[in-house]
């Protein structure tokens, strides 16, 4: 029988937070929207390979931004999503906001800031949904909260290089005395 990867190791806290993360959203697996109506943006194979080794399997909480345009809070799962038994790693963001279409092949920069929980997998869906729930709540309250966190907020991480053309300053001559 296929054994799902191990996921039951307790994590150990990170060493590396706030860890500063960006990606590609590509398609996951279209459950999320579907199934539990959370919409999640799936980031490409290169930025979870980027992880450092010390960073566990887990639901993760932070900021993020869409190509660096308005930073959001967003919960985020990293893992083999044991509920369903995935065999492929996954990391997912679901960014606490309506946007009004997916955003596929975007940039996505996300600092994660701290850990929530193990990743389970539960009795029904209605539990799994249940629990990301009080996920977004617990991480929207703590996010607000926490002067630490509302300062990663405005990290220069998420905010586009401007060009001279945009600051102003091209060509831009002293006036004569
Ligand atoms: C905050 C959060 C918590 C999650 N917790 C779990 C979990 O405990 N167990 C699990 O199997 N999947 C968990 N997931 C992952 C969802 O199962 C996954 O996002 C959903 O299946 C959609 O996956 P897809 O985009 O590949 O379709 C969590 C996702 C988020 C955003």
């Amino acid at each position: 029988m296929a054994t799902t990867p191990d996921t039951a190791k307790p994590p150990t806290k990170p060493l590396s937070l706030p860890l500063y993360v960006r990606g590609t959203v590509v398609k996951g697996l279209g459950r999320g929207n579907k199934d539990l109506g959370i919409p999640t943006a799936n980031l490409d194979d290169g930025a979870i390979a980027s992880l450092p080794s010390d960073f566990d399997n887990g639901i993760y909480y932070g900021w993020a931004s869409v190509d660096r345009t308005d930073v959001h809070k967003m919960v985020m799962s990293v893992g083999y999503n044991p509920h369903y038994g995935n065999r492929k790693k996954s990391m997912e963001a679901h960014l606490i906001h309506e946007f009004p279409e997916d955003f596929y092949g975007s940039e996505l920069s996300i600092v994660v800031v701290d850990f929530l929980r193990d990743e389970k997998s539960f009795p029904s869906l209605e539990a799994l949904i249940a629990a990301i729930h009080a996920d977004i709540n617990g991480a929207s309250i703590n996010l607000d909260r926490n002067d630490k966190y509302l300062k990663i907020k405005q990290s220069p991480f998420f905010q586009r290089e401007t060009t001279k053309e945009e600051e102003g300053t091209t060509d831009a001559v002293p006036a004569s005395t």
